[in-house]
Protein backbone atom coordinates (compact mmCIF):
# COMPACT_ATOMS: atom_id res chain seq x y z
CA UNK A 1 0.00 0.00 0.00
CA UNK A 2 2.40 2.90 0.78
CA UNK A 3 4.78 1.15 -1.56
CA UNK A 4 2.11 1.88 -4.34
CA UNK A 5 1.12 5.16 -3.01
CA UNK A 6 4.99 6.41 -3.11
CA UNK A 7 5.10 5.36 -6.57
CA UNK A 8 2.34 7.39 -7.31
CA UNK A 9 3.49 10.53 -5.60
CA UNK A 10 6.75 9.90 -7.90
CA UNK A 11 4.60 9.26 -11.48
CA UNK A 12 2.78 12.46 -10.43
CA UNK A 13 5.71 14.60 -9.90
CA UNK A 14 7.93 13.15 -12.90
CA UNK A 15 4.71 14.03 -15.21
CA UNK A 16 4.58 17.77 -13.39
CA UNK A 17 8.07 18.46 -13.82
CA UNK A 18 8.30 17.08 -17.24
CA UNK A 19 5.29 19.64 -18.31
CA UNK A 20 6.72 22.19 -16.57
CA UNK A 21 10.15 22.01 -18.64
CA UNK A 22 8.23 21.69 -22.20
CA UNK A 23 6.07 24.16 -21.41
CA UNK A 24 9.20 26.71 -20.18
CA UNK A 25 11.05 25.93 -24.05
CA UNK A 26 7.76 27.34 -25.86
CA UNK A 27 7.86 30.85 -25.26
CA UNK A 28 8.46 33.15 -28.12
CA UNK A 29 11.49 34.93 -27.19
CA UNK A 30 11.73 38.98 -27.71
CA UNK A 31 15.26 40.18 -28.81
CA UNK A 32 15.36 42.96 -25.90
CA UNK A 33 14.42 40.26 -23.26
CA UNK A 34 16.52 37.77 -24.72
CA UNK A 35 19.56 39.36 -26.31
CA UNK A 36 21.72 35.85 -26.25
CA UNK A 37 18.78 33.56 -27.03
CA UNK A 38 20.52 31.32 -30.03
CA UNK A 39 17.24 30.01 -30.88
CA UNK A 40 16.17 32.75 -32.18
CA UNK A 41 17.94 33.33 -35.36
CA UNK A 42 17.99 36.87 -36.88
CA UNK A 43 19.76 36.04 -39.94
CA UNK A 44 20.46 33.48 -42.64
CA UNK A 45 23.81 32.29 -40.94
CA UNK A 46 21.90 31.43 -37.41
CA UNK A 47 18.78 30.50 -39.34
CA UNK A 48 20.68 27.85 -41.28
CA UNK A 49 22.58 26.57 -38.43
CA UNK A 50 18.47 26.87 -35.85
CA UNK A 51 17.21 24.12 -39.19
CA UNK A 52 19.87 22.12 -38.76
CA UNK A 53 19.26 21.85 -34.96
CA UNK A 54 15.40 21.66 -35.74
CA UNK A 55 16.11 18.17 -37.89
CA UNK A 56 19.03 17.12 -35.15
CA UNK A 57 17.52 17.95 -31.64
CA UNK A 58 14.09 15.44 -32.08
CA UNK A 59 16.43 12.73 -33.01
CA UNK A 60 18.17 13.22 -30.50
CA UNK A 61 15.37 13.51 -27.65
CA UNK A 62 13.47 10.15 -29.21
CA UNK A 63 17.17 8.42 -28.92
CA UNK A 64 17.69 9.99 -25.59
CA UNK A 65 13.95 8.51 -24.26
CA UNK A 66 14.32 5.25 -26.03
CA UNK A 67 17.95 4.63 -24.13
CA UNK A 68 16.90 6.28 -20.86
CA UNK A 69 13.79 4.17 -20.82
CA UNK A 70 15.60 0.55 -21.83
CA UNK A 71 18.01 1.63 -18.67
CA UNK A 72 14.94 2.92 -16.67
CA UNK A 73 12.76 -0.37 -17.40
CA UNK A 74 16.40 -2.77 -16.82
CA UNK A 75 16.99 -0.59 -13.56
CA UNK A 76 13.56 -1.74 -12.24
CA UNK A 77 12.77 -4.92 -14.12
CA UNK A 78 16.00 -6.83 -13.82
CA UNK A 79 16.68 -5.47 -9.99
CA UNK A 80 17.92 -7.53 -7.07
CA UNK A 81 15.27 -9.29 -5.71
CA UNK A 82 17.24 -11.29 -3.36
CA UNK A 83 16.19 -14.68 -4.63
CA UNK A 84 19.99 -15.24 -6.14
CA UNK A 85 18.63 -15.42 -9.35
CA UNK A 86 20.19 -13.94 -12.64
CA UNK A 87 17.98 -12.56 -15.05
CA UNK A 88 18.55 -13.92 -18.55
CA UNK A 89 22.28 -13.23 -20.25
CA UNK A 90 21.89 -11.37 -23.73
CA UNK A 91 25.98 -11.51 -24.21
CA UNK A 92 27.32 -12.42 -27.09
CA UNK A 93 23.82 -12.30 -28.62
CA UNK A 94 25.15 -11.93 -32.73
CA UNK A 95 21.53 -10.45 -34.20
CA UNK A 96 21.39 -8.15 -31.34
CA UNK A 97 24.90 -6.92 -31.51
CA UNK A 98 24.94 -6.52 -34.95
CA UNK A 99 21.24 -4.48 -34.19
CA UNK A 100 23.08 -1.57 -31.90
CA UNK A 101 25.74 -1.19 -34.45
CA UNK A 102 23.99 -0.89 -37.67
CA UNK A 103 20.93 1.46 -35.59
CA UNK A 104 23.41 4.13 -34.92
CA UNK A 105 25.65 3.89 -37.80
CA UNK A 106 22.21 4.27 -40.07
CA UNK A 107 21.03 7.16 -37.56
CA UNK A 108 24.58 8.49 -38.09
CA UNK A 109 24.84 8.66 -41.61
CA UNK A 110 20.98 10.18 -41.91
CA UNK A 111 22.49 12.84 -39.55
CA UNK A 112 25.39 13.84 -41.60
CA UNK A 113 23.91 14.44 -44.72
CA UNK A 114 22.59 17.83 -43.73
CA UNK A 115 25.32 18.57 -41.28
CA UNK A 116 27.64 18.54 -43.88
CA UNK A 117 25.35 20.14 -46.50
CA UNK A 118 24.95 23.26 -43.86
CA UNK A 119 28.95 23.27 -43.26
CA UNK A 120 29.92 23.63 -47.10
CA UNK A 121 26.90 26.11 -47.37
CA UNK A 122 28.11 27.97 -44.00
CA UNK A 123 31.83 27.63 -45.33
CA UNK A 124 31.39 29.05 -48.41
CA UNK A 125 32.84 32.81 -49.13
CA UNK A 126 30.17 35.41 -49.82
CA UNK A 127 31.48 37.62 -52.55
CA UNK A 128 33.46 40.29 -51.92
CA UNK A 129 31.43 42.88 -53.98
CA UNK A 130 28.29 42.05 -51.85
CA UNK A 131 29.58 41.51 -48.56
CA UNK A 132 31.82 43.88 -46.22
CA UNK A 133 34.97 42.64 -44.66
CA UNK A 134 36.10 43.12 -40.51
CA UNK A 135 39.01 41.99 -39.12
CA UNK A 136 38.50 41.07 -35.50
CA UNK A 137 41.15 40.68 -32.61
CA UNK A 138 40.21 39.56 -29.71
CA UNK A 139 42.58 41.84 -26.63
CA UNK A 140 42.61 41.46 -22.59
CA UNK A 141 39.33 42.02 -22.82
CA UNK A 142 37.20 43.90 -25.23
CA UNK A 143 37.15 43.01 -28.87
CA UNK A 144 38.85 45.32 -31.53
CA UNK A 145 37.13 45.57 -34.99
CA UNK A 146 38.94 47.18 -37.77
CA UNK A 147 37.36 47.87 -41.38
CA UNK A 148 40.32 47.56 -43.38
CA UNK A 149 38.49 48.77 -46.93
CA UNK A 150 37.76 51.94 -44.96
CA UNK A 151 40.89 51.95 -42.56
CA UNK A 152 39.43 52.49 -38.78
CA UNK A 153 39.11 51.05 -36.19
CA UNK A 154 36.43 50.49 -33.37
CA UNK A 155 35.82 48.77 -29.68
CA UNK A 156 33.53 46.56 -28.48
CA UNK A 157 30.80 47.91 -31.25
CA UNK A 158 30.65 46.42 -34.59
CA UNK A 159 27.87 48.71 -36.86
CA UNK A 160 27.09 46.34 -39.99
CA UNK A 161 24.66 47.15 -43.06
CA UNK A 162 21.37 44.89 -43.19
CA UNK A 163 21.01 42.04 -45.31
CA UNK A 164 24.65 42.01 -46.56
CA UNK A 165 27.15 39.16 -45.57
CA UNK A 166 29.49 40.59 -43.30
CA UNK A 167 33.05 38.19 -43.28
CA UNK A 168 34.84 38.63 -40.22
CA UNK A 169 38.35 37.60 -40.10
CA UNK A 170 39.56 36.56 -36.70
CA UNK A 171 43.47 38.02 -37.04
CA UNK A 172 45.70 35.67 -34.90
CA UNK A 173 48.77 37.89 -35.65
CA UNK A 174 47.58 40.76 -33.53
CA UNK A 175 51.15 42.27 -34.84
CA UNK A 176 50.30 46.12 -36.32
CA UNK A 177 52.45 48.70 -37.80
CA UNK A 178 52.61 52.20 -36.34
CA UNK A 179 52.40 55.03 -38.44
CA UNK A 180 56.17 55.44 -38.21
CA UNK A 181 56.88 51.92 -39.57
CA UNK A 182 57.59 50.29 -36.50
CA UNK A 183 56.25 46.90 -35.91
CA UNK A 184 54.31 46.82 -32.44
CA UNK A 185 52.94 42.70 -30.69
CA UNK A 186 51.05 43.36 -27.60
CA UNK A 187 52.10 39.79 -25.50
CA UNK A 188 48.88 40.17 -23.98
CA UNK A 189 46.90 39.39 -27.25
CA UNK A 190 48.14 35.96 -27.34
CA UNK A 191 45.20 34.55 -25.57
CA UNK A 192 42.13 32.28 -26.84
CA UNK A 193 38.93 33.95 -27.05
CA UNK A 194 35.43 33.18 -28.48
CA UNK A 195 33.49 35.14 -30.97
CA UNK A 196 29.90 34.57 -30.37
CA UNK A 197 26.37 36.53 -31.21
CA UNK A 198 24.05 34.25 -31.07
CA UNK A 199 20.87 35.48 -33.16
CA UNK A 200 23.32 36.41 -35.69
CA UNK A 201 25.76 33.19 -35.98
CA UNK A 202 27.28 30.36 -34.45
CA UNK A 203 30.73 30.95 -32.53
CA UNK A 204 34.42 30.76 -33.70
CA UNK A 205 37.43 30.66 -31.31
CA UNK A 206 39.84 33.34 -31.91
CA UNK A 207 43.08 31.41 -31.53
CA UNK A 208 46.69 33.14 -31.34
CA UNK A 209 48.64 32.18 -34.46
CA UNK A 210 45.80 30.97 -36.45
CA UNK A 211 43.84 33.40 -39.41
CA UNK A 212 40.53 32.31 -38.80
CA UNK A 213 36.91 33.46 -41.00
CA UNK A 214 32.98 33.48 -39.93
CA UNK A 215 30.36 34.63 -41.75
CA UNK A 216 27.20 36.58 -40.35
CA UNK A 217 24.50 38.50 -41.36
CA UNK A 218 21.31 40.86 -40.12
CA UNK A 219 18.22 40.98 -41.58
CA UNK A 220 17.07 43.73 -39.73
CA UNK A 221 18.23 46.87 -38.45
CA UNK A 222 18.97 46.73 -34.07
CA UNK A 223 21.30 46.00 -31.72
CA UNK A 224 22.91 42.06 -31.32
CA UNK A 225 24.15 41.21 -28.19
CA UNK A 226 27.07 38.91 -28.07
CA UNK A 227 29.95 37.88 -25.53
CA UNK A 228 33.35 35.95 -25.07
CA UNK A 229 32.50 32.49 -25.36
CA UNK A 230 35.77 31.30 -24.17
CA UNK A 231 37.46 31.90 -20.55
CA UNK A 232 40.01 34.01 -21.52
CA UNK A 233 40.73 35.82 -17.64
CA UNK A 234 39.31 37.15 -14.66
CA UNK A 235 37.04 39.97 -16.83
CA UNK A 236 36.02 37.11 -19.55
CA UNK A 237 32.09 37.86 -18.68
CA UNK A 238 32.83 41.65 -19.17
CA UNK A 239 34.04 40.95 -22.65
CA UNK A 240 30.98 42.19 -24.31
CA UNK A 241 29.73 42.16 -28.51
CA UNK A 242 27.84 44.87 -29.42
CA UNK A 243 26.89 44.55 -32.92
CA UNK A 244 24.77 46.92 -34.44
CA UNK A 245 22.94 46.49 -37.89
CA UNK A 246 21.77 49.99 -39.45
CA UNK A 247 19.58 50.21 -43.08
CA UNK A 248 22.49 50.32 -45.55
CA UNK A 249 22.28 54.34 -46.35
CA UNK A 250 22.65 55.06 -42.56
CA UNK A 251 25.60 52.56 -42.10
CA UNK A 252 27.24 54.59 -44.90
CA UNK A 253 26.67 58.05 -42.72
CA UNK A 254 28.38 55.67 -40.01
CA UNK A 255 31.14 54.91 -42.41
CA UNK A 256 31.63 58.12 -43.48
CA UNK A 257 31.59 59.45 -39.81
CA UNK A 258 33.90 56.83 -38.92
CA UNK A 259 36.74 58.09 -41.45
CA UNK A 260 37.13 61.38 -40.26
CA UNK A 261 40.02 62.46 -38.12
CA UNK A 262 39.70 63.79 -34.41
CA UNK A 263 39.50 67.36 -34.98
CA UNK A 264 41.29 69.73 -32.45
CA UNK A 265 38.02 71.07 -30.16
CA UNK A 266 37.30 74.40 -29.73
CA UNK A 267 36.60 74.49 -25.66
CA UNK A 268 39.09 75.81 -24.08
CA UNK A 269 38.50 72.54 -21.02
CA UNK A 270 38.24 70.13 -24.23
CA UNK A 271 41.79 71.30 -25.47
CA UNK A 272 43.32 71.45 -22.30
CA UNK A 273 41.83 67.56 -22.30
CA UNK A 274 43.57 67.21 -25.62
CA UNK A 275 46.94 68.35 -24.42
CA UNK A 276 46.67 66.10 -20.86
CA UNK A 277 45.99 62.55 -23.17
CA UNK A 278 48.73 63.75 -25.41
CA UNK A 279 52.69 62.51 -24.71
CA UNK A 280 53.27 65.71 -22.44
CA UNK A 281 50.89 65.13 -20.34
CA UNK A 282 49.29 61.40 -19.18
CA UNK A 283 50.38 59.74 -22.38
CA UNK A 284 47.13 58.18 -23.05
CA UNK A 285 47.64 57.57 -26.38
CA UNK A 286 50.62 55.40 -25.79
CA UNK A 287 48.20 52.94 -25.65
CA UNK A 288 45.30 55.05 -27.10
CA UNK A 289 44.95 55.68 -30.96
CA UNK A 290 43.54 58.84 -31.31
CA UNK A 291 43.23 59.76 -35.39
CA UNK A 292 44.05 63.27 -36.24
CA UNK A 293 45.09 63.83 -32.29
CA UNK A 294 48.60 65.92 -32.68
CA UNK A 295 50.48 63.20 -30.51
CA UNK A 296 48.51 60.10 -32.65
CA UNK A 297 50.96 56.89 -32.23
CA UNK A 298 48.60 54.66 -33.53
CA UNK A 299 48.69 52.33 -30.62
CA UNK A 300 46.48 49.76 -30.21
CA UNK A 301 47.10 48.80 -26.77
CA UNK A 302 43.85 49.90 -25.75
CA UNK A 303 40.33 50.77 -27.72
CA UNK A 304 40.95 53.11 -30.41
CA UNK A 305 39.51 56.48 -29.54
CA UNK A 306 39.28 58.64 -32.14
CA UNK A 307 35.18 58.17 -32.33
CA UNK A 308 35.01 57.07 -28.34
CA UNK A 309 31.95 59.40 -27.76
CA UNK A 310 29.97 57.62 -31.13
CA UNK A 311 29.63 54.77 -28.98
CA UNK A 312 27.23 53.41 -27.07
CA UNK A 313 28.86 51.68 -23.92
CA UNK A 314 32.53 51.16 -23.15
CA UNK A 315 35.16 49.08 -21.14
CA UNK A 316 33.94 45.92 -22.84
CA UNK A 317 30.85 47.52 -23.55
CA UNK A 318 29.77 47.22 -19.88
CA UNK A 319 29.27 50.78 -18.87
CA UNK A 320 27.44 53.50 -20.86
CA UNK A 321 29.86 56.09 -22.54
CA UNK A 322 27.35 58.55 -21.67
CA UNK A 323 27.87 57.99 -17.94
CA UNK A 324 30.81 61.07 -16.72
CA UNK A 325 30.33 59.57 -13.31
CA UNK A 326 31.50 55.76 -14.36
CA UNK A 327 34.24 57.35 -16.96
CA UNK A 328 35.71 59.50 -14.12
CA UNK A 329 35.50 56.29 -11.83
CA UNK A 330 37.13 54.41 -14.51
CA UNK A 331 40.03 56.68 -15.49
CA UNK A 332 40.72 56.52 -12.47
CA UNK A 333 40.61 52.93 -11.21
CA UNK A 334 39.99 50.86 -14.53
CA UNK A 335 40.87 46.86 -12.75
CA UNK A 336 38.70 48.32 -9.57
CA UNK A 337 35.85 49.07 -12.75
CA UNK A 338 36.42 45.47 -14.58
CA UNK A 339 38.91 43.00 -12.98
CA UNK A 340 42.01 42.51 -14.69
CA UNK A 341 41.58 45.34 -17.01
CA UNK A 342 45.10 45.51 -18.32
CA UNK A 343 44.71 49.75 -18.42
CA UNK A 344 46.44 51.82 -15.35
CA UNK A 345 45.14 53.41 -12.77
CA UNK A 346 45.38 57.00 -12.91
CA UNK A 347 44.89 58.80 -9.27
CA UNK A 348 45.23 62.32 -8.29
CA UNK A 349 48.70 62.61 -8.31
CA UNK A 350 48.87 61.52 -12.06
CA UNK A 351 45.67 63.59 -12.69
CA UNK A 352 44.01 66.14 -10.74
CA UNK A 353 40.03 66.21 -10.26
CA UNK A 354 40.08 69.07 -12.69
CA UNK A 355 42.18 67.85 -15.71
CA UNK A 356 39.99 64.40 -14.99
CA UNK A 357 36.97 66.71 -15.91
CA UNK A 358 39.11 68.04 -18.83
CA UNK A 359 39.90 65.02 -20.40
CA UNK A 360 36.27 63.91 -20.26
CA UNK A 361 35.27 67.38 -21.92
CA UNK A 362 37.78 66.42 -24.76
CA UNK A 363 36.59 62.50 -25.26
CA UNK A 364 32.87 64.40 -25.56
CA UNK A 365 33.75 65.91 -28.32
CA UNK A 366 34.92 62.60 -30.26
CA UNK A 367 32.39 61.43 -31.92
CU1 LIG B 1 37.72 36.79 -24.10
CU2 LIG B 1 36.66 35.17 -22.74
Amino acid sequence: MVASHRKAILARTALVGGMVLVLAACGRTDISEYPLDALSPDGPVAQAQDDLWSIVFPIAVVIFVLVEGAILVAVFKFRDRGDGQLPKQVEGNTRLEILWTIIPAVILAGIAVPTVATIFDLAGEPDPDERIDVTVVGKQFFWQFEYPDEGFFTANEMVIPTDTPVRLHLDGDPTYERPDGSEFADPDDLVVHSFWVPRLAGKMDYVPGHDRSLTLQADEPGTYKGNCAEFCGLSHANMRINVIAKEPAEYEEWVAQMSEPAESPDGEAAARGEQIVGAEGANCVQCHAIRGHPDNQGARIGPDLTHFNAREEFAGAIFDVDDDEQLRQWIRNPPEEKPGAQMNPFGPQAISDDELDDVIEYLRTLD
